[in-house]
């Protein structure tokens, strides 16, 4: 670092001094969307700030399978990168084939276990050692909605599945798209875990956690395919294939109604200059105001060669904690930081709103992991459920009653 530092400027010097060592990080990620974009590159700018190299590793593709792909190619090939984002019991997938690398040193020097709540620390370690550092909690069960166009078609906002079919009808008729939706498996599972959870959080967390053969074959999961199929009138002709954020800007533009998505919608919102409670309104998911479907995003560190990596890669995690970083990257995000008792002022009202039904759900049992967004069930699992939910939402001839014996089968056939 010495000879670095020589002879620069007093600015570079006390850069040079303020990073013990300076290494390069190679970031996996696929935050590629105009609100993804904004909010990784503050932490590009920190890492680049405190002397480091950020190689960007970004992989496109909401949901991030692409990128999950690419992961496991470099993995194979015996080269993954320092950091990756990958999450939930992903985390405990790559814990338990030996490629992460222990965090407690920065943990405990960043007091983790007191600055963060316990559903965010526990999905962060493995094996009892931190492994990854949160990023920040994203809702998933939101609904996001132009007010403009409610207004034109004279619609109220629904706050049930089945006000959501009669106002979407309105909608339609009115010339609008009433359900902004890209035909992509993991979207087709984000709506469709957002009209399960409209069942009540036992009924989630009995077909998603526990993946009960009785509930998977339930008449409340008959209805939630039903209910499913029906949001096949209220997409446009062109949904198949299309990507979340292009969806969002339908609901920007004034194209489409509404959006059933997560929070990192409100990025693309903020992204392109909106105001919450202006241009746009977020509301729950119909039939889910109490609860929350949590989705954590967080980089996990993998095991690299060298002092300065390894200390690049440590000064990463320990960034990521820090309050002026879980602030300006949530922001930007649209999520909320991963750190308790952050100060409120610059968020929105959306951002309010999850940060008072992340801490309200968490005492009534309604805080629950998105499958949707892999944070409750392994991925095989995760894919067996998405395969069957977007092959009967494209079928003409899948009937409900058929679909649940094709989960509960594809469920059991996973889970062994
Ligand atoms: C989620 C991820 C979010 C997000 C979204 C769309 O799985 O957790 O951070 O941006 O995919 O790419």
């Amino acid at each position: 670092m010495k000879k670095i530092a020589f002879g620069l400027s007093t600015v570079a010097l006390s850069l040079a001094a303020a990073t013990a060592q300076a290494g390069e990080v190679e970031v996996l990620h696929w935050w590629t969307s105009g609100g993804e974009a904004a909010a990784i590159n503050v932490l590009k700018q920190e890492m680049t700030d405190a002397g480091h190299t950020w190689k960007d590793f970004a992989v496109a593709g909401g949901g991030g399978e692409s990128a999950m792909t690419v992961l496991k190619s470099r993995a194979i090939a015996g080269n993954p990168p320092a950091s990756a984002q990958i999450k939930g019991p992903t985390i405990q997938e790559w814990g338990d084939l030996g490629f992460l690398t222990n965090l407690d040193d920065v943990a405990k020097q960043g007091d983790w276990d007191s600055v963060l709540p316990s559903v965010v620390s526990s999905a962060m370690k493995y094996d009892g050692h931190y492994v990854a550092a949160p990023v920040n909690v994203h809702r998933v069960n939101w609904m996001w909605a132009n007010p403009e166009v409610f207004k034109k078609a004279g619609a109220s906002i629904p706050t049930t599945w089945d006000q959501f079919i009669t106002e979407a009808k309105k909608i339609k008729a009115a010339g609008y798209t009433p359900l902004a939706h890209g035909g992509q498996a993991w979207q087709d599972a984000t709506l469709f875990e957002a009209i399960a959870l409209a069942k009540g959080s036992k009924f989630y967390n009995s077909a998603f956690l526990s993946l009960s053969d009785d509930t998977l074959r339930s008449q409340d999961m008959i209805d939630v395919f039903t209910t499913f199929k029906a949001m096949r009138e209220f997409v446009d002709p062109g949904f198949s294939g299309r990507d979340w954020n292009i969806a969002t800007s339908m609901v920007i533009n004034g194209e489409a109604a509404m959006q059933i998505m997560g929070d990192w919608a409100k990025g693309e919102f903020t992204a392109a200059g909106k105001k919450a409670g202006i241009d746009y309104v977020c509301y729950p998911a119909p039939g889910t105001s109490g609860q929350f479907t949590f989705n954590i995003d967080s980089l996990a560190m993998f095991q690299v060669d060298g002092d300065d990596a390894q200390a690049a890669q440590q000064d990463l995690a320990r960034l990521i904690l820090e309050p002026k970083f879980q602030e300006t990257f949530n922001l930007n995000k649209g999520s909320i930081p991963a750190r308790l008792n952050m100060p409120r002022d610059k968020f929105d009202t959306c951002a309010h709103a999850s940060m008072d039904a992340f801490l309200a759900s968490s005492t009534t049992g309604d805080l629950l992991p998105s499958y949707a967004h892999g944070m409750a069930v392994n991925s095989m699992v995760q894919g067996a459920i998405n395969d069957v939910v977007t092959n009967f939402f494209n079928s003409e001839s899948i009937t409900a009653e058929e679909a649940v014996d094709k989960l509960a089968r594809a469920v059991k056939a996973a889970d062994m």
